[in-house]
């Protein structure tokens, strides 16, 4: 049973623990029309089964499984990957909602400006920072100079690194001094160590692809939740590792 007065979880209580506010904020959500249940437009007091019910927010799915959430920011420059900084500059985890607790997927270094998971799945989260998943990440990477051809071939074939010959790279100039790089190894400063090895070093890096996942209109500092399709795109990203 999961009417208003049966069983199962009230939907403001799993709509808060999702990280939508407090309970009163919840119900204000509710009242006005924006939480469908399984495809239809809840009332307040709604009762649901947070293992299996579909709820969405203004059409955004909240976690497909209960108390999971995925937010896709774009993180600006100046803001550090991490929970906490000891130097107290900051951070990611600060321009998301506070409950439920979350971190950032991989890291993105201070300068470096995009897209970045945060969630509370560490499956899934080990999944795409592990390399044998090889999860494609995307950069747009404008450099000093102009790469020549060999350039951009050395980038393509792998560049020796201090740990190690990087994996093939696609590489797509975009403008003389700008380019598209997928990767899939996510090792630390890879990029930039990559275009400092080559004697381009980066100017600007802006993550613009996670696997599946990539979104132009989502404002610098500013996240939203993984769409369903999103979600299981991602998870079929990473059904099949070493
Ligand atoms: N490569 C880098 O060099 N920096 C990042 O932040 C991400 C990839």
């Amino acid at each position: 049973m999961t009417d208003a007065a049966g069983e199962g979880v009230r939907l403001q209580k799993v709509l808060a623990r999702a990280g939508f506010g407090s309970r009163r904020t919840c119900d204000d959500l509710i009242a006005a029309g924006r939480v469908r249940v399984d495809g239809a437009v809840a009332v307040l007091g709604r009762r649901v089964d947070a293992e299996t019910a579909l709820i969405l927010v203004d059409g955004a799915p909240v976690g497909v499984r209960p108390g999971l959430v995925y937010y896709l920011l774009n993180k600006p420059v100046g803001v550090v990957t991490t929970a906490d900084d000891p130097q107290g500059r900051p951070v990611v985890v600060g321009l998301v909602p506070d409950e439920p607790r979350v971190f950032p997927v991989g890291r993105l270094d201070l300068d470096t400006e995009g897209l970045l998971l945060l969630t509370n799945d560490g499956e899934i989260a080990n999944r795409i920072t592990h390399p044998s998943y090889g999860v494609e990440k995307e950069y747009v990477v404008h450099v000093e100079g102009s790469p020549t051809r060999s350039v951009l071939r050395q980038l393509r074939e792998g560049v020796e690194l201090d740990d190690g010959v990087t994996a093939p790279a696609r590489v797509t100039p975009v403008e003389p001094n700008v380019l598209r790089l997928v990767i899939h190894e996510g090792r630390n400063r890879q990029v930039r160590r990559m275009c400092d090895a080559v004697g381009h070093p980066v100017i600007r890096l802006v993550r613009t692809r996670i696997g599946p996942l990539a979104d132009r209109s989502i404002r610098p500092g500013t996240w939203r939740h993984l769409e369903t399709d999103e979600l299981r795109a991602l998870e079929r990203a990473v059904a099949d590792g070493a």
